[in-house]
């Protein structure tokens, strides 16, 4: 595939996958990217899961031929993309790597590769040469490792953004839902954290002149990028993207998902246009995570379980607050059988999040959903919907 007339991608889906690093589902696989650009000088941008060495060496030659890579330019050293550079080496032992200090030591950690005369070292604003094309590195630490450089190719204005702009799936099959939904499960479950350093490296990306980006997984993006741009400036400042309200229930018997299911109903009642019910036992984590980040108000409900929030409303939650959860509003309904806490326990797991509202008119359900509780959720729904 060419991304310019001396751009080609050579990278390979991986259909066999069952956990993307070691936890998020990929039903429609995953997508390990590389690029090579011939010039007088021949660079390889990045290397892929070992699983694949021999296909994506092989995609190589096809587009170089007999000729020798002159570089091998290591944006990101997590082994999703960095563990073919032995195979690698062994194909062409007179290659330079061209990467960050950071990167070198984690290579020398993950694969004994050492050899200092074979590499060379760059940092921000440093430049590299192949004779029409002149890459710029930029540094992007924590996008999403810290020894990330992203490379600019001035002359065909492409940025190889390292896993920024990335998604789950891979690229031979059609993603029914579009770039966006598993862009935006992959950007909150993998670099959700780092907000403030992808808000740099947006900086930084707007003083250059792209035409294409080639991110380390899925499409390549090409044309208006203004849209992709844009939903990173609002993922990665914690934005809310999409109005509606989400209702994310855990339940044990039943009822608090009926209850959950009453509060739904009178959002939708009360003329709110998007309601996102939850149930996060049965919803992939991951998805539910990506939902919570999407809209600007959330509710929760859960059981009180051993005078604590039940274990998956706990873990939750933790996956949004370890990700710098923010600049939403909260409400809780919360069950229990004799001794109700879930509400008060679930507060205190956002003590730490920023700019944080609570509703007023949280509710509290005795075992089962009844006439008084109705009463509540409804006032909780017209709060939520005023
Ligand atoms: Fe796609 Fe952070 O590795």
């Amino acid at each position: 595939m060419f991304i310019s007339d001396d751009i080609h991608y050579i990278g390979v889906n991986d259909h066999q996958i069952d956990l993307f690093e070691g936890q998020f589902e990929v039903p429609l696989g995953m997508a390990y990217n590389s690029y090579v650009i011939l010039d007088e000088k021949i660079a390889v941008v990045d290397s892929v899961e070992h699983g694949f060495t021999e296909e994506w060496l092989g995609n190589l030659k096809k587009v170089i031929g007999e000729r020798a890579v002159d570089y091998l330019i290591v944006q990101h050293m997590e082994p999703d993309h960095s563990s073919s550079i032995l195979g690698f080496l062994q194909a062409y032992p007179t290659v330079k790597i061209v990467s960050s200090d950071k990167a070198f030591k984690m290579m020398a950690n993950f694969y004994g590769v050492s050899d200092v005369s074979k590499q060379i070292a760059v940092k921000e604003g440093d430049s590299l040469s192949l004779g029409k094309h002149t890459l710029k590195f930029i540094a992007a630490p924590m996008v999403h490792w810290p020894e990330v450089i992203m490379t600019y190719d001035e002359c065909d204005k492409v940025l190889f953004s390292a896993d920024a702009f990335g998604k789950f799936g891979a690229n031979d099959v059609e993603d029914p839902e579009g770039w966006a939904c598993e862009a935006r499960r992959y950007y909150f479950g993998i670099v959700g954290k780092y907000g403030v350093q992808v808000q740099n490296l947006l900086k930084k990306a707007s003083a250059l002149e792209i035409k294409t980006i080639c991110s380390l997984h899925g499409p390549v993006l090409s044309g208006d990028l203004s849209y992709y741009l844009d939903v990173y400036r609002t993922w990665s400042s914690y934005g809310v993207e999409s109005e509606g309200i989400v209702v994310a229930y855990t339940s044990v018997y039943g009822n608090t998902a009926t209850a959950a299911e009453y509060l739904a109903d009178q959002l939708r009642e009360n003329g709110c246009k998007k309601v996102v019910l939850i149930d996060l036992i049965r919803e992939d984590l991951h998805e539910s995570v990506e939902d919570a980040f999407r809209y600007g108000t959330m509710v929760l409900a859960t059981t009180t379980y051993n005078n604590d929030v039940f274990p998956r409303m706990k873990q939750f939650i933790e996956h949004l607050t370890e990700r710098g959860y923010q600049k939403r509003k909260l409400a809780f309904i919360e069950n229990g059988s004799w001794a109700p806490t879930a509400a008060k326990g679930m507060k205190s797991l956002f003590e730490n999040c920023k700019e944080i509202t609570y509703a007023e008119n949280n509710v509290t359900i005795l075992s089962a959903l009844k006439e008084d509780g109705k009463a509540k959720l409804e006032s909780l729904a017209k709060e939520l919907t005023a």
